[in-house]
C-alpha cells in the first residue's frame, strides 16, 4: 500500500494505510499498553465479571486490550482487525488469543449472540458517525448482552490531540455525541471515567 492512500477519500483505505504503517511501532509499546489497560480492565471486571465469559474484541490492533482482558479468565477470547499488519503483530505477541483479519463493519463470520461481551478499545473515536453506527450494529448483533467501549472520556491530553489530528479522527464529535448515540442503540448505558482522559462506556442490550 503506497503513501497515496493517506490522502484517499475512502476512510477505510486511509485507516488501513495508517494502521499498517504504524503496526511495527505500535507493537513495540504493546506490553506497556497492556499494563496501562489493566487498571481499566479491573474497573470493567467490577461491572461485568469476565471470568468464564466469552469475549470478542474488535479493532484489536496488536492485541494489548484483549491480552489485558484475558488475564481476568474469560472462557474464550477472540480479536478482529482490518489491518493485516496489526493482526500479524497481534498473533506474534499473543499466540494464546484467536485473531481474525476482518472488517468489523461486517462480522458475518460470527452468528447472532455468539459472545457474552463485545469490546472495542480506542476504535470508535477514530471513525465518523455512519461507521460508528455500522460497528455498533454488528457489535450488538454478535453480543448476547454487553457492548463495552474503552475510549476517550473528558479532557484529551495535548500529545493525543496531535496524534488524532494526524489520524484525521473524529474524536471531537465522538466526545460530544457518543453517549447519545449509545442511548439510541441500547436499553441501558453507563460511563466510567478512568485515567488520562480515557474510560469505559458500558452498554447493555
Ligand atoms: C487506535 S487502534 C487501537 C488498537 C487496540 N484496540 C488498542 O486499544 O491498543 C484502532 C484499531 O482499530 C482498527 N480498526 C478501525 N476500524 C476497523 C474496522 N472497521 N474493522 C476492523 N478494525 C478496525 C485499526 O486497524 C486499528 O488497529
Amino acid at each position: 500500500m503506497s503513501i497515496i492512500h493517506y490522502f484517499s477519500k475512502d476512510p477505510d483505505k486511509r485507516a488501513r494505510f495508517i494502521f499498517n504503517f504504524i503496526a511495527p511501532y505500535y507493537a513495540k509499546f504493546d506490553k506497556s499498553l497492556q499494563e496501562g489497560f489493566e487498571a481499566s480492565v479491573k474497573e470493567l471486571d467490577k461491572e461485568i465479571i469476565i471470568a468464564g465469559k466469552t469475549v470478542l474484541d474488535i479493532g484489536t490492533g496488536t492485541g494489548a486490550w484483549g491480552a489485558a482482558i484475558n488475564k481476568l479468565g474469560p472462557s474464550e477470547i477472540e480479536g478482529v482487525d482490518f489491518s493485516e499488519k496489526m493482526i500479524k503483530q497481534a498473533k506474534k505477541n499473543h499466540p494464546e488469543i484467536n485473531f481474525h483479519h476482518t472488517n468489523a463493519e461486517d462480522l458475518s463470520e460470527f452468528k447472532e449472540n455468539s459472545f457474552d461481551v463485545v469490546t472495542a478499545s480506542f476504535v470508535m473515536h477514530g471513525v465518523k458517525k455512519d461507521k460508528r453506527q455500522n460497528l455498533l450494529n454488528e457489535m450488538k448483533r454478535v453480543s448476547r448482552k454487553y457492548v463495552v467501549l474503552h475510549d476517550f472520556i473528558g479532557k484529551t491530553p495535548f500529545s493525543i490531540k496531535i496524534l488524532e489530528f494526524l489520524e484525521r479522527s473524529d474524536y471531537k464529535n465522538f466526545k460530544k455525541y457518543f453517549c447519545d448515540e449509545l442511548k439510541e442503540n441500547f436499553s441501558s448505558t453507563k460511563k466510567i471515567p478512568a485515567r488520562y482522559g480515557s474510560g469505559l462506556y458500558i452498554a447493555e442490550k
